[in-house]
């Protein structure tokens, strides 16, 4: 039997964990803002050799002027969306990698020209630019529809596309690299994705964020601490040897 979904209550409580007393709230606030000028600052460097990355990038920017993704909301669209996948309302805690960061372990992966890159839970898209400018092809699967649909017609001139979907449901036979930023996942949904992660092609390489895959047929290759928008994390590179 299927357990029951999380109460409004259970999901408040949640929540609540991450409510901080008006100092700290205050210190982790200017963190973020000191980490969001050198990330933006990183990332507008970079794009200055590929200009066609320009136009969505400005898009991720202006659409997160006018709505921040970073505001957790529990909308009726949010709950039926956590009810089909069994999670909880932490789950969605949101973050970016920035480009610079997203460069560094894709180059380390050996991602380029030919690749297929994949983001399970792809948020806004910001890793798919990554991919982008080393020139593989980029496909998120994002749970929240608000953040596909506000960014998928941007992204999609640059030939990234960002679906609304179930990562665990996710079709990974042709990725050649699939990543993850699954720090906010549960155990439970973290097997789920692994479990689709064995749909893939022997050989492929899955990166993912803080907790590596726990598992004798996804051999870890490396790791790298790099920068978040929430600050340095490791990121592990695996390859899948069923
Ligand atoms: C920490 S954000 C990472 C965004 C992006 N990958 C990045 O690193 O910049 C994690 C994202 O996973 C999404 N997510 C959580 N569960 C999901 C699921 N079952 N299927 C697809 N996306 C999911 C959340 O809504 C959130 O946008």
């Amino acid at each position: 039997m299927a357990p029951a979904p999380p109460s409004q209550k259970e999901d408040e409580e949640d929540l609540a964990a991450f409510e901080l007393p008006f100092f700290q709230r205050l210190v982790v606030q200017l963190w973020a803002m000191v980490l969001g000028l050198i990330t933006r600052l990183t990332d507008a460097v970079l794009l200055v050799g590929r200009p066609a990355l320009v136009r969505p990038y400005v898009g991720l920017w202006l659409s997160e002027r006018l709505r921040s993704p970073y505001r957790a909301r529990r909308s009726f669209e949010v709950v039926l969306a956590l009810r089909a996948t069994g999670q909880r309302m932490r789950e969605l805690i949101y973050g970016e990698t920035p480009l610079m960061s997203a460069l560094w372990v894709f180059r380390r992966a050996g991602v380029g020209p030919g690749s297929r890159v994949v983001d399970l839970g792809a948020g806004r898209g910001r890793v798919l630019l990554a991919a982008r400018w080393l020139g593989a092809e980029a496909r998120g699967v994002e749970l929240l529809a608000e953040h596909v649909t506000r960014m998928a017609h941007w992204l999609a001139p640059a030939g990234i596309t960002l679906v609304q979907g179930d990562a665990a449901q996710a079709e990974l036979s042709d990725a050649t690299h699939v990543f993850t930023n699954w720090l906010a996942l549960t155990p439970e949904t973290k097997a789920r994705l692994v479990a689709r992660l064995r749909t893939c092609a022997p050989g492929t390489r899955v990166l993912t964020v803080l907790h590596p895959i726990e598992a004798e047929d996804f051999v870890r290759l490396s790791s790298h601490r790099v920068l978040f928008t929430w600050g340095l994390e490791r990121v592990w590179i695996h390859e899948y040897r069923p």
